[in-house]
């Protein structure tokens, strides 16, 4: 709802960098665990039958493709994004995928997205930035999304939803979601996305001097 993936995605481009859409991961596993129909109350279930997806990654055009036991699943519902919500508290669900995100990082350079990436995946980043907005502005925002695709909802509870998966993505034990002490605080309340882009964009080019003067 900040505009995470549009506007990572954006910069990855002008920097002819691989995006890496790690939400789209545990959405993955989302799904996977909701075919197998797992208590999502029950945290040792979790983790086990996690141990049986396989989750893949592909490009094709320049685009990121997340495979499921190697199969290409529409990841984006609210029921998937909440059960991701949930399955993403669990350690083991957490583990499965950070060799996965790490991996793609050595081999390439990446615009990589998702909640925990600046503090745990990537601790040592060239350029981390914190992309928020309010919890009001990205109901709007889901809300013309999910119009646009003719499905029926209500503003409030999608207000209510967000702001019920920002507290349990905020406060659960193990990789809570939280700006890092190195990283840039962007909010796109206010801002269109190309401006956000062009912002995200001057701040890599400060940092990325600043590094080579450094060096130099
Ligand atoms: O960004 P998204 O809505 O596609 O993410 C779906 C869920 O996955 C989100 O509620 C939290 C989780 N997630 C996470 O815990 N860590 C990440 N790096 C990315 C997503």
């Amino acid at each position: 709802g900040a505009g995470k993936s549009t506007i990572a995605r954006r910069v990855a481009k002008e920097l002819s960098f691989i995006y890496v859409d790690t939400g789209a991961m545990y959405r993955a596993m989302a799904l996977y665990l909701l075919h197998k129909n797992v208590d999502r109350t029950n945290t040792e279930q979790i983790g086990e039958v996690c141990q049986n997806a396989e989750i893949s990654i592909e490009y094709q055009n320049g685009e990121q493709i997340v495979l499921l036991n190697g199969v290409n699943a529409y990841l984006r519902t609210e029921e998937v994004g909440n059960m991701a919500s949930v399955s993403s508290a669990v350690p083991r669900v957490r583990e499965k995928l950070l060799s996965l995100q790490r991996k793609l990082a050595k081999d390439m350079s990446v615009v990589m997205d998702g909640r925990d990436i600046g503090t745990t995946i990537l601790p040592d980043a060239d350029v981390k930035i914190y992309l928020t907005a309010s919890s009001l502005t990205r109901a709007k925002r889901r809300y013309l999304e999910l119009q646009e695709k003719g499905t029926v909802c209500d503003l409030d509870n999608i207000q209510k939803d967000i702001e019920e998966r920002d507290q349990r993505d905020m406060n659960r034990e193990i990789s809570p979601l939280r700006q890092a002490e190195d990283a840039v605080l962007v909010d796109s309340s206010d801002l269109t996305i190309e401006q956000v882009v062009d912002r995200i964009l001057e701040i890599f080019r400060a940092r990325t001097e600043e590094g080579a003067s450094h060096e130099s």
